[in-house]
């Protein structure tokens, strides 16, 4: 969501970096990993990343199936940083890996512990698991969600003392052994929202960066102990969400910049076609050649294929593009329909008797509540092709609170409902929690299936078997159920036209 306030205030300071910053202290020895970040990278590999406050000529990760006996190594030369960072962005990958198994591993460094992760499954292999979506987080602490805001609605919100850890990322820990993985389609620390604090007002790139600092160290123990998929929102943008203004912001806080260094080299293009089908092996080679990662991509788990979009830019009319509605001037990461093309070419190959389930996320929804907050570009631009290759669930946040929506399609509920729909189902889910605090549920569409925001929450996504998917609802300060629906689909046709 977007905060257009404090303009004027925010405005003749923006480049200007005067006062001390709340950073997190320097470690002794740089070579100490922070924020570290684990995603599928391919089958049967995953990416280590993580940050530094020096440049590793070397950047290398031990690792194997027991916590004493880190057999393996995978090393690197990249370590790359950006103007107004302070750290170093590192990526190993971790290749051969043994199917869903728990694997161990030690980032090379004086001061580094053993972490664990379980390696994804293959495409094909039916056994459930559980995949949560976290959408816009945010950090916690003083610039963070635990601070009072002006949203009346906040107010309200029971439990959430200043400084107490973020409810969301809590729970995550306390439930770490019920999902084997994560998507986060964007909305991650909300640096760009530091005038919110009126302390920063004179240091905005320091507290920008120092933002982005602490996020992802309060994210570590999550994305470094499990399998965590990013893809963009507004909130990685600009230095600011304010109109007009990316041309004030810095070099290094503009088009996306931290969010292509952190992310460059952890996800996947798209997954090599398991299928036999010489057609649908062309189509995710046409579909590999076209992803832009970590701005659109493709992965497949077990019994799913996730599609990551880019709600932002790159597509006609995108709202973060150079001429886009949020006047944030970014992007194009592809060539002209560069993305359009991949989705199509990526769906398209989906084998329903490998991956019988398809997923696809993204940021900004075009079925939500509330008015004015439906992205318009993006059902224009995405809904058709959604519907044509089946997707079967549409993941977004970007409105701050939980929603779910009967399978619909240009506007019009699908008569079967969760009974084999042909019309994919959506949801929202942006409640996780950050600085700009809940939207309220506001106007429902008539096929809202179910709309909170009284507390944070996030989604669980169980997948049960071929034919029934589970979403579930949870809040976050309790731990319950606040929603669970079951999507029952036959999955009977191979490659779904329609
Ligand atoms: C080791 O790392 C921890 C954070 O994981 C940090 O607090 C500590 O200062 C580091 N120690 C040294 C010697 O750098
Ligand atoms: C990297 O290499 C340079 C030059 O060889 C050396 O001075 C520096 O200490 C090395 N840094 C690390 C972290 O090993
Ligand atoms: C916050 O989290 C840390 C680490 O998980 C824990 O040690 C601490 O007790 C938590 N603080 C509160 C107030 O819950
Ligand atoms: C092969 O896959 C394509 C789509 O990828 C599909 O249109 C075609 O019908 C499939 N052929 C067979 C024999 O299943
Ligand atoms: C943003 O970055 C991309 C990729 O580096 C580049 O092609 C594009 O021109 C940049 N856009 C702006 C507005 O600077
Ligand atoms: C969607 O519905 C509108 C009327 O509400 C219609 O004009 C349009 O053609 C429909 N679009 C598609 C893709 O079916
Ligand atoms: C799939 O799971 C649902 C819900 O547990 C169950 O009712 C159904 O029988 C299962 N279907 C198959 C084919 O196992």
């Amino acid at each position: 969501m977007s905060k257009l306030l404090t303009l004027s205030k925010a405005l003749p300071v923006l480049a200007v970096g005067a006062l001390a910053v709340d950073f997190p202290t320097l470690p002794e020895d740089l070579t100490t990993p922070y924020q570290q970040r684990l995603a599928i990278y391919g089958p049967n590999e995953v990416s280590v990343g993580w940050n530094t406050y020096e440049q590793l000529n070397q950047s290398c990760v031990q690792y194997g199936t027991s916590s004493n006996n880190l057999d393996s190594e995978a090393c690197s030369t990249k370590s790359t940083t950006y103007s107004t960072s302070r750290t170093y962005s590192n990526v190993v990958t971790l290749t051969g890996l043994t199917p869903a198994t728990t694997y161990y591993y030690k980032i090379v460094s004086g001061n580094s512990s053993v972490e664990q992760f379980l390696s994804p499954r293959t495409p094909g292999d039916t056994t459930p698991f559980n995949m949560d979506v976290v959408i816009d987080l945010g950090v916690y602490g003083t610039d963070g969600y635990t601070l009072s805001s002006r949203k009346a609605k906040k107010s309200d919100i029971p439990h959430v003392e200043p400084d107490l850890n973020h409810t969301t990322i809590g729970r995550l820990a306390d439930t770490i052994n019920d999902y084997e993985l994560i998507i986060h389609p964007g909305d991650f620390a909300y640096a760009d929202d530091w005038y919110l604090n009126l302390d920063n007002l004179l240091s905005g790139s320091e507290a920008y960066q120092s933002i982005l600092e602490r996020f992802y160290d309060q994210l570590a123990p999550i994305a470094g102990n499990r399998l965590y998929m990013p893809s963009p929102g507004n909130h990685e943008a600009d230095c600011t969400e304010i109109p007009y203004t990316s041309g004030l912001c810095p070099e290094g806080q503009r088009n996306f910049t931290d969010f292509l260094h952190r992310f460059e080299g952890t996800v996947p293009t798209a997954f090599p076609s398991q299928s036999t089908n010489t057609t649908a092996q062309e189509l995710a080679e046409t579909a590999r050649s076209l992803a832009v990662p970590p701005f659109w991509y493709s992965f497949e788990y077990g019994m799913v294929h996730v599609v990551m979009i880019d709600t932002e830019t790159d597509f006609k009319d995108a709202p973060d593009g150079t001429d886009g509605s949020a006047d944030l001037n970014t992007g194009p990461f592809g060539g002209r329909d560069q993305q359009l093309d991949f989705l199509e070419a990526d769906l398209a190959s989906v084998d329903r008797t490998v991956t019988p389930w398809v997923v696809v996320a993204g940021h900004r929804p075009w079925y939500t509540t509330g008015d004015g907050n439906a992205c318009d570009v993006c059902q224009e631009a995405f809904e058709s092709v959604f519907y044509k290759y089946g997707v079967d669930l549409g993941v977004f946040g970007h409105v701050h609170n939980s929603q779910r929506f009967q399978p619909v399609f240009n506007g019009t509920a699908d008569a079967n409902g969760l009974n084999n729909p042909k019309a994919p189902m959506y949801i929202v889910a942006g409640g996780a929690g950050n600085i700009e605090g809940l939207s309220s549920v506001g106007t429902e569409p008539s096929y809202t299936a179910f709309a909170y925001a009284d507390d944070y929450s996030y989604a669980t996504l169980r997948f049960l078997n071929e034919t029934s998917l589970q979403v579930d609802f949870i809040r976050s300060t309790t731990g319950e159920t606040l929603d669970s629906s079951v999507l029952y689909k036959d999955h009977t046709t191979q490659f779904v036209v329609q």
